[in-house]
Parts: structure tokens; sequence; C-alpha cells
């Protein structure tokens, strides 16, 4: 029997170099489904605009971000990848759908509230920066949304919209779930906080042997036990309790020799994708976007025509 397979789409952000907290907690998890999906990966660089002013970087990491992901292992013939500017599609249902929901709604948002918690002068399109997300699920009826746990909301503001339109001029966009990903909850920084770029405390997922060497150096460890938990907890990422029980076991309270073998074990884990990435020109990205647009248009018009029918615009 012939069942379709459900549509899955998500996208990211292309804010600069990955760490392992985002392999172990985004990374990994994507890989591990995407292939039982009918699958749709975005660049989301119109997003990024509502933070990055710099054309050189906004370009640089679009196209890192799609590098990283191939040389984890992404086989761009089974998932669609684009840039969402290379389609207005997007652009066009996101004016839509903003005409659909109220400013006290928006207004609502966790993302934005928490800028303006923090000071940040927000910028129209951080305010409306759900409803650009909601057009970009709406267009290819996807089904599910994987996503961090942050994210809930946005796909709950993506729901609001789609409902709203829908109420206003029929079913005709679906309404989407999202898909918490069960990663390997909060991978830990080299501080023993969450690991983020913006502490600083990370491990570069592509780093060099040097690089890997310099964080796991700096591991913060506490003098008190035999066990330095912020090492153990990032090698526990790479090997089983079992495997690590001897080799904790045998270096009891030699925090430099433990960081030595986690470092190893990083090593052999980074080396074969950065490899792999330094391997990845500049021309295969490009071809991997172009290709990538043409299949999503193909989809996002279909959907965008409905709608401007409905509306009176076509
Ligand atoms: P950062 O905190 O470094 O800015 P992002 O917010 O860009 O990372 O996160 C990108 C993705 O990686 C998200 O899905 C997020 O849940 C995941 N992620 C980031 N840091 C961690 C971490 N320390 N542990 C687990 N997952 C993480
Ligand atoms: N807002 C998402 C994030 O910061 C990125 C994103 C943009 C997205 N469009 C999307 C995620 C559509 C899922 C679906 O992570």
């Amino acid at each position: 029997m012939f069942t379709a397979k459900k549509r899955l789409l998500t996208g990211l952000q292309p804010s600069g170099a990955l760490h392992i907290g985002n392999y172990f907690g985004a990374l990994k998890p994507f890989l591990d489904i995407y292939e039982d999906f009918d699958s749709f990966l975005m660049i989301a660089d119109y997003h990024a605009l509502t933070t990055l002013r710099d054309p050189e970087l906004l370009r640089k990491n679009t196209i890192d971000i799609v590098r990283d992901y191939l040389a984890v292992g992404i086989d761009p013939e089974k998932v669609v990848v684009w840039r969402q500017s290379d389609n207005q599609d997007h652009t066009e249902l996101g004016w839509i759908l903003n005409c659909m929901v109220t400013v006290p709604f928006l207004m609502q948002a966790h993302s934005y509230k928490d800028k303006v918690a923090k000071g940040i002068e927000p910028n129209a399109g951080l305010f409306t920066y759900p409803i650009l997300q909601a057009a970009d699920i709406a267009l290819y009826n996807a089904d599910v949304v994987p996503v961090g746990e942050d994210q809930r909301q946005h796909l709950e503001y993506s729901r609001e919209a789609v409902g709203k339109f829908n109420r206003a001029y029929g079913e005709i966009l679906k309404p989407a779930a999202e898909m918490i990903l069960a990663g390997v909850g909060v991978v830990p920084g080299t501080d023993g906080q969450k690991m983020s770029k913006s502490y600083g405390n990370t491990i570069p997922l592509f780093g060099t042997t040097k690089e890997i060497e310099k964080a796991v150096m700096s591991i913060v460890t506490d003098s008190t036990g035999d066990r330095p938990e912020n090492v153990y907890a990032i090698h526990r990422l790479l090997k089983s309790a079992e495997e690590l029980e001897p080799i904790y076991e045998a270096n009891k309270g030699r925090y430099g020799d433990l960081k030595k073998i986690l470092v190893s074990d990083l090593e052999e884990f980074i080396a074969p994708m950065r490899e792999r990435r330094a391997s990845i020109t500049d021309d295969e990205v490009a071809e991997v976007l172009t290709a990538g647009v043409r299949k999503a248009k193909e989809v996002s018009s279909v959907t965008l025509d409905r709608v401007r029918k409905a509306i009176g615009i076509d």
C-alpha cells in the first residue's frame, strides 16, 4: 500500500559558527528523522535581518550554514534546502497574514517581549517575525515543524494566523504542529552553564585540533569529588556510561588526563566532519540552493495562487 510521507519543514537562522550544543540539541535529532518525511529545510535569512545589519556577514553565514548541514550528513537529494529570500512568496504571504492578526496579539510574543525587556529597540520586522514564520510554514502545507522548545510559541502564532485567514476566506491554509525534538537536553559549556555562542563557552563543531584542545583545557572543574562533572557531561555525548566507567575509574582525580582523553575522543568525532566541510565548495552550496528554491517554489506558488484568489488579488 502506498502511504504518502508527512511533510516536515523547519527553518534555521544563519547565525554563525555552530558548537557541539547545536549539534546534539538540534542537528543530530534532525538528522535522525528527516528521511522519514517529505522534508524541507529553509535558511531564514530574512528573519536574520531583524537582528543582523552586516551584509558580508549575512552572506557568509548563509553559505556557511548550508555547508555545515552538508558536512554533518544532510543529503540534499532527500531534503529541499533553500534560502528564504530566494523565494518572494514568503514575504508576500507574510504581508497577507500580517493583515489577519492584531497588534495586541503580536505584542504578547515572548521573542518580542524578551528583546524589549533587554532594552533592545525593536524594529517592525522583529515585531512581525512570527508571522513571516507562519508564512514559511503555511506555504508548504507542512504537517510538522521540528524546533527547539524556544519556538513553541511561534508555532502557536502560526496556527493562530492560519486560523484567522481560514475563518475569513475558507479552509485554504493548513495548520502545522510543532515537533519538539528530544535532543540530549541542555549541553553544558566549558563553564558549566548552557553552551551558547553568546556566553563564549563553546566547543566549536568544526573546530581545529588546537581549538578543541583549548576549549577542553578551559573546562571548569571543581576540586572536590573524583569525577570532573563538566568534563564527564561532555564526554557522555560521545560515549556510553559503560564505556566511560573504566576510563574514569582508572583516572580518578587526574582531571588533566581525563581532559586529554576527551580531546582525543572529540577529535575523532569532529575530524571527519571538519574534513568533509573543508571539501565543500561555494559552487556546490550555490547548486544546492538553486535546485532547492526551484523545488520550493513549485509547492509555494500553488498555495500562494489559492490565497491570492481567495483574497481578491489575482
Ligand atoms: P546559541 O545559544 O549558541 O545562540 P541557538 O540559540 O542559535 O544557539 O540555537 C540553535 C539550536 O541549537 C536550537 O535548536 C537550540 O535549541 C540548540 N542548542 C543551542 N545550544 C544548546 C545547548 N547548549 N544544548 C542543547 N541544544 C542547544
Ligand atoms: N524562528 C526560527 C528560529 O529562530 C527560525 C525559523 C524561521 C523557522 N522560519 C521557520 C523555524 C519556519 C521553523 C519553521 O529558530
